[in-house]
């Protein structure tokens, strides 16, 4: 589970090595230099890579959005793995940034990662809500997951943006969604020959997805959809290799696709 972690920070390191990266990155280079593991055998393919520096990149548009406009925010990494959001995102001075992870990867992350005034590690799972108890309430809070609810299982999804809007009194929670989660796609991550695919293989299980963006407002009456936007229409898809690129903008047209990586934005 944890390994996905390394995924990821690598993906935004082989990005920042590009000769026009979406993200952008530099410090994971760095990070990642600091960990003993065979990244380059994970065999990240650049679809992987472009996807997670886009929906890094749009997630961080999202918080940079929030801040601004309240100065006084709380910041919820929920599953930040070893992602330096605050360092990217430069948020206002009186903005505090939690990160949430498993106590394995905030231990990584805390050695890692560099210390920063207003930056917290919160150890726990999220599948318990004792990781709420630390972080103030009462404040305006943007609540983040990337790349995190395909490991979470439908119940714990749900128990899970229930804690959320039972604790915090308003803002809003923006992750990354896959679309409705058939056997094609679980097919896919588990027959594919590189590793990294075996990093995530217990991905999705037990979790169907949804296809409607209001879905979750089903689960939680509290939430209401504020943005679904396919990651196949952003306009940093024309950093995008020319063949990735084409691909990418015609799966945009076809909306069972798109939503295939979307990223989705309710307020509470
Ligand atoms: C694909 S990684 C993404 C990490 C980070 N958000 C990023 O973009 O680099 C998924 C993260 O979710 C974390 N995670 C999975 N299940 C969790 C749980 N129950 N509680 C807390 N974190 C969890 C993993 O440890 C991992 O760091």
């Amino acid at each position: 589970m944890e390994e996905t972690a390394l995924l990821t920070l690598y993906a935004r390191a082989l990005d920042s090595r590009a000769p026009q990266p979406i993200l952008g990155d530099g410090g994971s280079e760095q990070i990642a230099a600091g960990i003993d593991y065979d990244f380059a055998g994970l065999g990240l393919v650049t679809s992987v890579v472009c996807q997670t520096a886009l929906r890094t990149k749009m997630l961080d548009d999202r918080v940079r959005l929030f801040t601004a406009a309240h100065p006084d925010a709380v910041v919820v990494d929920l599953g930040a793995g070893l992602d330096d959001g605050m360092f990217r995102v430069e948020p206002p001075a009186a903005v505090d940034w939690y990160s949430v992870d498993l106590p394995a990867v905030i231990a990584l992350r805390d050695r890692l990662l560099p210390a920063r005034a207003r930056a917290y590690s919160v150890p726990g799972s999220l599948t318990d809500e004792r990781w709420l108890e630390a972080i103030p309430a009462e404040r305006p809070v943007i609540l983040t997951a990337n790349g995190l609810l395909a490991f979470l299982n439908e119940q714990e999804i749900i128990s899970l943006f229930r804690q959320v809007t039972g604790h915090f009194q308003a803002g809003e929670l923006a992750f990354n969604d896959y679309g409705r989660i058939g056997w094609v796609s679980r097919a896919a991550v588990k027959l594919a020959p590189q590793r990294m695919f075996k990093a995530v293989s217990h991905q999705w299980s037990g979790y169907p997805g949804f296809k409607d963006a209001r879905w979750p407002e089903v689960w939680n009456p509290r939430l209401k959809l504020v943005e679904e936007t396919s990651l196949a229409h952003a306009p940093e898809v024309e950093l995008f290799p020319t063949w990735l690129r084409v691909a990418t903008r015609l799966s945009g047209r076809i909306p069972s696709m798109a939503r295939k990586a979307r990223i989705l934005r309710y307020s509470f």
